[in-house]
Protein backbone atom coordinates (compact mmCIF):
# COMPACT_ATOMS: atom_id res chain seq x y z
CA UNK A 1 0.00 0.00 0.00
CA UNK A 2 2.52 2.40 -0.80
CA UNK A 3 0.52 4.91 -3.10
CA UNK A 4 -2.21 7.65 -2.72
CA UNK A 5 -5.13 7.74 -5.03
CA UNK A 6 -6.49 11.37 -4.77
CA UNK A 7 -9.64 12.65 -6.86
CA UNK A 8 -8.70 16.83 -6.37
CA UNK A 9 -11.35 19.34 -6.61
CA UNK A 10 -13.54 19.76 -3.16
CA UNK A 11 -12.49 22.31 -0.83
CA UNK A 12 -11.25 21.09 2.53
CA UNK A 13 -13.55 22.04 5.50
CA UNK A 14 -13.55 20.86 8.95
CA UNK A 15 -11.31 20.23 12.01
CA UNK A 16 -8.71 18.38 12.95
CA UNK A 17 -6.27 18.06 16.25
CA UNK A 18 -2.59 18.64 15.71
CA UNK A 19 -0.36 15.84 16.90
CA UNK A 20 2.99 15.40 18.67
CA UNK A 21 5.81 16.69 16.49
CA UNK A 22 8.30 14.74 14.56
CA UNK A 23 11.50 17.51 14.90
CA UNK A 24 11.06 17.41 18.59
CA UNK A 25 10.07 13.64 19.90
CA UNK A 26 13.28 12.62 17.77
CA UNK A 27 15.96 14.58 19.46
CA UNK A 28 13.62 13.98 23.00
CA UNK A 29 13.72 9.84 22.24
CA UNK A 30 17.45 10.24 22.30
CA UNK A 31 17.71 12.58 25.50
CA UNK A 32 15.78 9.47 27.34
CA UNK A 33 19.33 7.80 27.24
CA UNK A 34 20.69 10.70 29.68
CA UNK A 35 18.80 9.67 32.33
CA UNK A 36 19.13 6.90 34.99
CA UNK A 37 15.35 6.67 35.62
CA UNK A 38 12.22 5.68 33.38
CA UNK A 39 11.27 8.86 30.97
CA UNK A 40 7.16 8.85 29.91
CA UNK A 41 6.39 10.47 27.09
CA UNK A 42 3.00 11.75 25.80
CA UNK A 43 1.40 12.99 22.53
CA UNK A 44 3.84 11.14 20.95
CA UNK A 45 2.80 10.94 16.86
CA UNK A 46 2.30 7.84 15.05
CA UNK A 47 4.81 7.84 12.38
CA UNK A 48 7.44 5.31 10.86
CA UNK A 49 10.46 7.90 12.40
CA UNK A 50 8.99 7.15 16.10
CA UNK A 51 9.02 3.36 15.12
CA UNK A 52 12.61 3.43 13.93
CA UNK A 53 13.59 5.44 17.27
CA UNK A 54 12.04 2.77 19.21
CA UNK A 55 13.80 0.37 17.01
CA UNK A 56 17.23 2.07 18.03
CA UNK A 57 16.89 2.59 21.03
CA UNK A 58 15.78 -1.02 21.92
CA UNK A 59 18.58 -2.17 19.62
CA UNK A 60 20.76 -0.29 22.53
CA UNK A 61 18.76 -2.47 25.07
CA UNK A 62 16.42 -0.17 26.57
CA UNK A 63 13.24 -1.25 27.19
CA UNK A 64 10.65 0.81 25.55
CA UNK A 65 6.70 0.50 26.39
CA UNK A 66 3.88 1.78 24.43
CA UNK A 67 1.05 2.58 27.16
CA UNK A 68 -1.50 4.47 25.18
CA UNK A 69 -1.72 4.89 21.63
CA UNK A 70 0.28 8.34 21.93
CA UNK A 71 2.20 7.21 25.19
CA UNK A 72 5.85 5.77 25.34
CA UNK A 73 7.79 4.91 28.35
CA UNK A 74 11.31 4.49 27.97
CA UNK A 75 13.80 2.96 30.31
CA UNK A 76 17.62 3.33 29.61
CA UNK A 77 18.60 1.12 32.95
CA UNK A 78 19.38 -1.93 30.79
CA UNK A 79 21.21 0.13 27.90
CA UNK A 80 24.78 -2.15 27.26
CA UNK A 81 25.32 -1.54 23.46
CA UNK A 82 26.41 1.78 22.20
CA UNK A 83 26.08 1.30 18.50
CA UNK A 84 23.43 2.81 15.99
CA UNK A 85 24.16 0.34 12.67
CA UNK A 86 24.16 1.50 9.22
CA UNK A 87 20.47 -0.78 8.45
CA UNK A 88 18.77 1.74 11.00
CA UNK A 89 20.60 4.97 10.35
CA UNK A 90 19.99 4.59 6.68
CA UNK A 91 16.38 4.71 6.99
CA UNK A 92 15.96 7.79 9.50
CA UNK A 93 19.08 10.48 9.31
CA UNK A 94 17.93 11.77 12.96
CA UNK A 95 19.72 8.64 13.89
CA UNK A 96 22.73 10.98 14.51
CA UNK A 97 20.50 12.13 17.77
CA UNK A 98 21.55 9.41 20.26
CA UNK A 99 25.56 10.83 19.57
CA UNK A 100 25.59 13.18 21.80
CA UNK A 101 23.48 11.19 25.12
CA UNK A 102 25.68 8.10 24.41
CA UNK A 103 28.85 10.01 24.68
CA UNK A 104 27.61 11.92 27.62
CA UNK A 105 26.39 8.96 29.50
CA UNK A 106 28.32 5.66 28.62
CA UNK A 107 31.55 7.62 27.08
CA UNK A 108 31.59 5.94 24.17
CA UNK A 109 29.51 5.93 20.61
CA UNK A 110 29.13 4.26 17.40
CA UNK A 111 26.91 5.67 14.70
CA UNK A 112 26.55 4.97 11.23
CA UNK A 113 27.77 8.35 9.19
CA UNK A 114 24.30 9.33 8.33
CA UNK A 115 24.46 9.88 4.45
CA UNK A 116 23.34 12.87 2.13
CA UNK A 117 19.06 12.31 1.11
CA UNK A 118 17.30 14.20 -1.53
CA UNK A 119 17.46 17.49 -0.31
CA UNK A 120 20.75 17.54 -0.05
CA UNK A 121 24.44 16.89 1.48
CA UNK A 122 23.54 17.07 5.05
CA UNK A 123 26.92 17.07 6.31
CA UNK A 124 27.08 16.48 10.16
CA UNK A 125 30.98 18.16 11.23
CA UNK A 126 29.35 20.99 13.25
CA UNK A 127 27.78 18.21 15.47
CA UNK A 128 31.56 16.30 15.67
CA UNK A 129 33.36 19.72 15.64
CA UNK A 130 30.96 20.33 18.99
CA UNK A 131 31.52 17.45 20.92
CA UNK A 132 35.54 17.69 19.94
CA UNK A 133 35.50 20.77 21.74
CA UNK A 134 34.19 19.15 24.82
CA UNK A 135 36.75 16.45 25.45
CA UNK A 136 35.47 13.63 22.99
CA UNK A 137 37.98 11.74 20.71
CA UNK A 138 36.06 10.72 17.55
CA UNK A 139 37.13 9.01 13.95
CA UNK A 140 35.34 8.85 11.03
CA UNK A 141 35.82 5.20 9.47
CA UNK A 142 34.65 2.72 7.44
CA UNK A 143 31.18 4.80 7.04
CA UNK A 144 31.15 5.08 10.83
CA UNK A 145 31.15 7.76 13.50
CA UNK A 146 33.18 6.41 16.42
CA UNK A 147 33.31 8.39 19.68
CA UNK A 148 34.96 7.98 22.73
CA UNK A 149 36.01 10.31 26.13
CA UNK A 150 37.82 9.30 29.86
CA UNK A 151 35.59 10.57 32.38
CA UNK A 152 32.98 13.02 31.80
CA UNK A 153 32.54 15.57 28.83
CA UNK A 154 34.20 19.09 29.42
CA UNK A 155 32.25 22.16 29.30
CA UNK A 156 33.37 24.14 26.33
CA UNK A 157 32.48 27.60 24.81
CA UNK A 158 31.25 26.56 21.20
CA UNK A 159 30.44 28.95 17.93
CA UNK A 160 28.18 26.65 15.80
CA UNK A 161 30.00 28.05 12.06
CA UNK A 162 25.91 27.62 11.06
CA UNK A 163 22.60 27.28 12.60
CA UNK A 164 21.80 23.54 12.77
CA UNK A 165 18.81 22.02 14.84
CA UNK A 166 20.41 18.57 14.95
CA UNK A 167 23.22 20.00 15.66
CA UNK A 168 22.53 22.29 18.36
CA UNK A 169 20.28 19.58 19.87
CA UNK A 170 23.40 17.06 19.67
CA UNK A 171 25.61 19.33 21.46
CA UNK A 172 22.99 20.65 23.90
CA UNK A 173 22.16 16.89 25.31
CA UNK A 174 26.19 16.23 25.71
CA UNK A 175 26.38 19.15 27.38
CA UNK A 176 23.96 18.48 30.21
CA UNK A 177 26.41 15.68 31.56
CA UNK A 178 29.34 17.60 31.05
CA UNK A 179 31.72 18.92 33.93
CA UNK A 180 31.63 22.09 33.86
CA UNK A 181 29.14 24.60 31.56
CA UNK A 182 28.91 24.94 28.19
CA UNK A 183 28.11 28.16 26.16
CA UNK A 184 26.40 27.18 22.54
CA UNK A 185 26.44 30.45 20.52
CA UNK A 186 24.67 30.35 17.11
CA UNK A 187 22.63 27.99 18.84
CA UNK A 188 19.14 26.68 16.50
CA UNK A 189 15.99 28.33 17.97
CA UNK A 190 13.75 26.14 16.43
CA UNK A 191 10.76 25.32 18.69
CA UNK A 192 11.60 21.38 18.95
CA UNK A 193 14.69 22.60 20.09
CA UNK A 194 13.44 24.47 22.98
CA UNK A 195 10.86 21.51 23.56
CA UNK A 196 13.70 19.30 23.86
CA UNK A 197 15.29 21.91 26.43
CA UNK A 198 12.41 22.10 28.02
CA UNK A 199 12.17 18.45 28.71
CA UNK A 200 16.07 18.00 29.11
CA UNK A 201 15.15 20.85 32.37
CA UNK A 202 12.59 18.64 33.26
CA UNK A 203 15.08 15.67 33.52
CA UNK A 204 16.92 17.97 35.93
CA UNK A 205 19.59 19.49 33.47
CA UNK A 206 20.14 23.23 34.15
CA UNK A 207 19.73 25.35 30.80
CA UNK A 208 19.24 28.85 29.88
CA UNK A 209 18.86 30.49 26.97
CA UNK A 210 16.05 28.46 24.65
CA UNK A 211 14.73 30.15 22.28
CA UNK A 212 18.07 32.07 21.67
CA UNK A 213 21.43 32.29 19.86
CA UNK A 214 22.89 31.68 22.94
CA UNK A 215 22.35 28.57 25.15
CA UNK A 216 24.08 28.12 28.69
CA UNK A 217 24.35 24.85 29.91
CA UNK A 218 25.65 24.39 33.33
CA UNK A 219 26.61 20.25 33.23
CA UNK A 220 25.23 18.28 36.36
CA UNK A 221 26.16 14.76 37.66
CA UNK A 222 22.56 12.95 36.21
CA UNK A 223 19.23 13.22 35.06
CA UNK A 224 16.48 11.71 36.58
CA UNK A 225 13.01 10.86 35.17
CA UNK A 226 9.92 12.71 33.67
CA UNK A 227 6.50 12.77 32.16
CA UNK A 228 6.71 15.12 29.42
CA UNK A 229 4.07 16.38 26.63
CA UNK A 230 5.52 16.19 23.51
CA UNK A 231 4.66 19.75 21.96
CA UNK A 232 2.27 19.82 18.58
CA UNK A 233 3.57 19.32 15.27
CA UNK A 234 3.86 22.84 13.52
CA UNK A 235 4.86 21.83 10.17
CA UNK A 236 1.96 19.44 9.86
CA UNK A 237 -0.19 21.96 11.15
CA UNK A 238 0.93 24.39 8.57
CA UNK A 239 0.81 21.95 5.67
CA UNK A 240 -3.01 21.28 6.94
CA UNK A 241 -3.64 24.97 6.79
CA UNK A 242 -2.03 25.27 3.15
CA UNK A 243 -4.20 22.08 2.50
CA UNK A 244 -7.45 24.18 3.46
CA UNK A 245 -5.78 27.18 1.47
CA UNK A 246 -5.18 25.44 -1.86
CA UNK A 247 -8.32 23.98 -1.65
CA UNK A 248 -10.80 27.21 -1.06
CA UNK A 249 -11.65 25.71 1.89
CA UNK A 250 -11.73 26.47 5.69
CA UNK A 251 -10.44 24.73 8.92
CA UNK A 252 -9.73 25.05 12.61
CA UNK A 253 -6.75 23.00 14.13
CA UNK A 254 -6.88 22.59 17.85
CA UNK A 255 -4.41 21.42 20.11
CA UNK A 256 -1.49 23.47 18.35
CA UNK A 257 0.64 26.06 18.96
CA UNK A 258 -0.18 29.13 16.62
CA UNK A 259 3.49 31.39 18.26
CA UNK A 260 4.83 29.06 16.18
CA UNK A 261 3.67 29.41 13.00
CA UNK A 262 4.00 33.42 12.91
CA UNK A 263 5.71 33.27 9.48
CA UNK A 264 3.76 31.02 8.11
CA UNK A 265 0.69 32.47 9.14
CA UNK A 266 1.44 36.01 7.37
CA UNK A 267 2.37 34.32 4.52
CA UNK A 268 -1.41 33.05 4.64
CA UNK A 269 -2.73 36.76 5.44
CA UNK A 270 -0.79 37.78 2.47
CA UNK A 271 -2.35 34.44 0.24
CA UNK A 272 -5.97 36.03 0.77
CA UNK A 273 -6.70 33.83 4.31
CA UNK A 274 -8.87 35.01 6.78
CA UNK A 275 -6.80 33.89 10.15
CA UNK A 276 -8.24 33.53 13.81
CA UNK A 277 -6.37 31.78 16.54
CA UNK A 278 -6.81 31.57 20.10
CA UNK A 279 -3.90 30.02 22.86
CA UNK A 280 -3.85 26.63 21.09
CA UNK A 281 -6.22 26.62 17.84
CA UNK A 282 -6.05 28.42 14.35
CA UNK A 283 -8.89 29.11 12.07
CA UNK A 284 -8.25 29.69 8.67
CA UNK A 285 -10.95 30.89 5.68
CA UNK A 286 -10.31 31.11 2.26
CA UNK A 287 -14.18 32.46 1.85
CA UNK A 288 -14.21 30.58 -1.28
CA UNK A 289 -11.33 32.29 -2.76
CA UNK A 290 -8.42 31.25 -5.08
CA UNK A 291 -5.10 32.24 -3.10
CA UNK A 292 -3.22 35.31 -4.14
CA UNK A 293 0.67 34.17 -4.93
CA UNK A 294 3.00 35.08 -2.77
CA UNK A 295 6.95 35.74 -2.01
CA UNK A 296 8.81 34.24 0.69
CA UNK A 297 12.05 32.97 1.42
CA UNK A 298 13.13 30.43 3.56
CA UNK A 299 15.42 30.42 6.60
CA UNK A 300 16.00 29.08 10.22
CA UNK A 301 13.95 30.58 12.89
CA UNK A 302 11.98 32.79 13.55
CA UNK A 303 12.47 32.87 9.63
CA UNK A 304 9.80 31.12 7.11
CA UNK A 305 10.72 27.44 8.07
CA UNK A 306 12.29 25.40 4.95
CA UNK A 307 9.61 22.35 5.72
CA UNK A 308 6.80 24.41 4.62
CA UNK A 309 8.68 25.51 1.35
CA UNK A 310 6.85 22.85 -0.70
CA UNK A 311 3.35 23.15 0.44
CA UNK A 312 3.74 27.20 -0.60
CA UNK A 313 5.20 25.75 -3.96
CA UNK A 314 2.03 23.91 -4.34
CA UNK A 315 -0.47 27.00 -3.60
CA UNK A 316 1.65 29.54 -5.77
CA UNK A 317 1.35 26.95 -8.50
CA UNK A 318 -2.51 27.72 -8.40
CA UNK A 319 -2.40 31.30 -6.70
CA UNK A 320 -3.09 34.28 -8.86
CA UNK A 321 -0.29 36.36 -10.21
CA UNK A 322 3.42 35.11 -9.78
CA UNK A 323 4.86 34.14 -6.78
CA UNK A 324 8.96 33.43 -5.97
CA UNK A 325 10.20 30.76 -3.12
CA UNK A 326 13.37 30.89 -2.43
CA UNK A 327 15.30 28.02 -0.08
CA UNK A 328 18.14 29.28 1.58
CA UNK A 329 19.15 25.97 4.24
CA UNK A 330 19.03 22.93 2.03
CA UNK A 331 21.10 22.92 -2.04
CA UNK A 332 18.31 20.53 -3.33
CA UNK A 333 15.14 21.24 -2.14
CA UNK A 334 13.28 21.11 -5.25
CA UNK A 335 12.26 18.14 -6.58
CA UNK A 336 8.65 18.87 -6.28
CA UNK A 337 9.02 21.30 -8.94
CA UNK A 338 9.37 18.66 -11.56
CA UNK A 339 6.53 16.70 -10.35
CA UNK A 340 4.03 19.44 -10.12
CA UNK A 341 5.16 20.90 -13.80
CA UNK A 342 3.55 17.70 -14.59
CA UNK A 343 0.69 18.29 -13.17
CA UNK A 344 0.37 21.74 -15.29
CA UNK A 345 2.40 24.12 -13.15
CA UNK A 346 4.15 26.98 -14.64
CA UNK A 347 7.06 27.19 -12.19
CA UNK A 348 10.74 28.00 -13.66
CA UNK A 349 14.00 27.45 -11.40
CA UNK A 350 16.34 29.85 -11.36
CA UNK A 351 19.29 29.07 -8.94
CA UNK A 352 17.46 28.57 -5.58
CA UNK A 353 14.38 30.28 -6.70
CA UNK A 354 11.34 28.58 -8.07
CA UNK A 355 8.66 31.19 -10.11
CA UNK A 356 5.73 30.40 -10.39
CA UNK A 357 3.05 32.06 -12.75
CA UNK A 358 -0.56 30.48 -10.87
CA UNK A 359 -3.05 28.43 -13.17
CA UNK A 360 -6.43 28.85 -12.72
CA UNK A 361 -6.60 24.33 -12.08
CA UNK A 362 -3.85 21.81 -12.01
CA UNK A 363 -4.74 18.27 -13.91
CA UNK A 364 -4.40 15.11 -11.94
CA UNK A 365 -1.76 12.71 -12.96
CA UNK A 366 0.84 10.46 -11.77
CA UNK A 367 3.06 11.84 -9.52
CA UNK A 368 6.38 10.54 -7.42
CA UNK A 369 7.21 11.13 -3.93
CA UNK A 370 11.35 12.06 -3.21
CA UNK A 371 11.16 13.32 0.39
CA UNK A 372 8.86 13.87 3.09
CA UNK A 373 7.59 17.27 2.34
CA UNK A 374 7.82 17.50 -1.32
CA UNK A 375 5.45 14.48 -0.75
CA UNK A 376 3.54 16.57 0.98
CA UNK A 377 3.24 19.55 -1.22
CA UNK A 378 2.55 16.77 -4.10
CA UNK A 379 -0.77 15.67 -2.07
CA UNK A 380 -1.54 19.20 -1.99
CA UNK A 381 -1.65 20.13 -5.40
CA UNK A 382 -3.76 16.39 -5.96
CA UNK A 383 -6.23 18.09 -3.49
CA UNK A 384 -7.22 21.35 -5.67
CA UNK A 385 -6.38 19.23 -9.05
CA UNK A 386 -8.70 18.52 -11.57
CA UNK A 387 -9.58 14.20 -11.45
CA UNK A 388 -7.41 11.85 -10.27
CA UNK A 389 -3.43 12.02 -8.88
CA UNK A 390 -1.77 9.01 -7.65
CA UNK A 391 1.29 9.70 -5.67
CA UNK A 392 3.80 6.84 -5.62
CA UNK A 393 6.46 6.46 -2.43
CA UNK A 394 4.15 7.23 0.21
CA UNK A 395 6.13 6.00 2.26
CA UNK A 396 8.27 9.40 2.76
CA UNK A 397 4.96 10.88 4.06
CA UNK A 398 4.04 8.59 6.17
CA UNK A 399 7.32 9.30 8.22
CA UNK A 400 5.87 12.42 9.12
CA UNK A 401 2.23 12.54 8.84
CA UNK A 402 0.44 10.50 11.12
CA UNK A 403 -2.72 9.13 9.33
CA UNK A 404 -2.58 11.71 6.35
CA UNK A 405 -5.57 9.70 4.17
CA UNK A 406 -7.94 9.54 7.22
CA UNK A 407 -7.22 13.06 7.94
CA UNK A 408 -7.72 14.25 4.74
CA UNK A 409 -10.75 12.20 4.50
CA UNK A 410 -12.06 13.85 7.75
CA UNK A 411 -12.14 17.26 6.05
CA UNK A 412 -13.71 16.14 3.02
CA UNK A 413 -11.10 15.27 0.94
CA UNK A 414 -11.45 12.18 -1.75
CA UNK A 415 -8.34 9.73 -0.72
CA UNK A 416 -7.11 5.97 -0.48
CA UNK A 417 -3.95 3.82 0.13
CA UNK A 418 -3.89 1.88 -2.78
CA UNK A 419 -1.54 -0.88 -4.01
CA UNK A 420 0.20 -1.35 -7.27
C1 LIG B 1 16.35 19.41 10.90
O1 LIG B 1 17.24 18.74 10.06
C2 LIG B 1 14.99 18.80 10.62
N1 LIG B 1 15.00 17.37 10.95
C3 LIG B 1 14.63 19.00 9.15
O2 LIG B 1 13.32 18.49 8.96
C4 LIG B 1 14.63 20.50 8.84
O3 LIG B 1 14.38 20.68 7.47
C5 LIG B 1 15.99 21.10 9.21
O4 LIG B 1 16.30 20.81 10.59
C6 LIG B 1 16.02 22.62 9.03
O5 LIG B 1 15.03 23.20 9.82
C7 LIG B 1 14.90 17.02 12.26
O6 LIG B 1 14.81 17.85 13.14
C8 LIG B 1 14.89 15.54 12.54
P1 LIG B 1 20.18 21.37 9.87
P2 LIG B 1 18.84 18.96 10.29
O7 LIG B 1 21.31 20.68 10.54
O8 LIG B 1 19.10 19.22 11.71
C9 LIG B 1 23.85 22.22 7.00
C10 LIG B 1 11.66 17.27 7.91
O9 LIG B 1 11.16 17.40 6.78
N2 LIG B 1 24.66 21.50 8.01
O10 LIG B 1 19.50 22.48 10.57
O11 LIG B 1 19.53 17.82 9.63
C11 LIG B 1 22.85 21.32 6.31
O12 LIG B 1 23.44 20.63 5.22
C12 LIG B 1 13.15 17.38 8.06
O13 LIG B 1 11.02 17.08 8.95
C13 LIG B 1 26.05 21.43 7.84
O14 LIG B 1 26.59 21.92 6.85
O15 LIG B 1 19.10 20.28 9.47
C14 LIG B 1 21.77 22.29 5.88
O16 LIG B 1 22.17 22.89 4.66
C15 LIG B 1 13.85 17.57 6.73
N3 LIG B 1 26.80 20.79 8.79
C16 LIG B 1 21.78 23.34 6.99
O17 LIG B 1 23.04 23.18 7.66
C17 LIG B 1 26.23 20.24 9.91
O18 LIG B 1 26.96 19.68 10.75
C18 LIG B 1 20.65 23.17 8.02
O19 LIG B 1 20.67 21.83 8.42
C19 LIG B 1 24.82 20.33 10.06
C20 LIG B 1 24.06 20.97 9.11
Amino acid sequence: MNKLLIEGGQPLIGELHAAGAKNAVLPILAATLLADEPVTLSNVPQLRDVTTSRALLERLGAQVTLHEPMTLEVDTRSVDKFCAPYDLVKTMRASILVLGPLLARYGYAEVSLPGGCAIGSRPVDQHLRGLRAMGAEIEVDAGYIRACCSGRLRGARLVLDLVTVTGTANVLMAATLAEGTTVIENAAREPEVVDLGDCLVAMGADITGLGTDTVVVRGVPRLHGTHYPVMPDRIETGTYLVAAAITHGQITIHGTRPACLDAVLLKLQEAGAQIDTGSDWIHLDMQGRRPQAVHLRTAPHPGFPTDMQAQFVALNAIAAGVGTITETVFENRFMHVNELQRMGALIRLEGNTAISTGVAQLTGAPVMATDLRASAGLVLAALAARGTTVVDRVYHIDRGYQGIEQRLTQLGASVRRITG
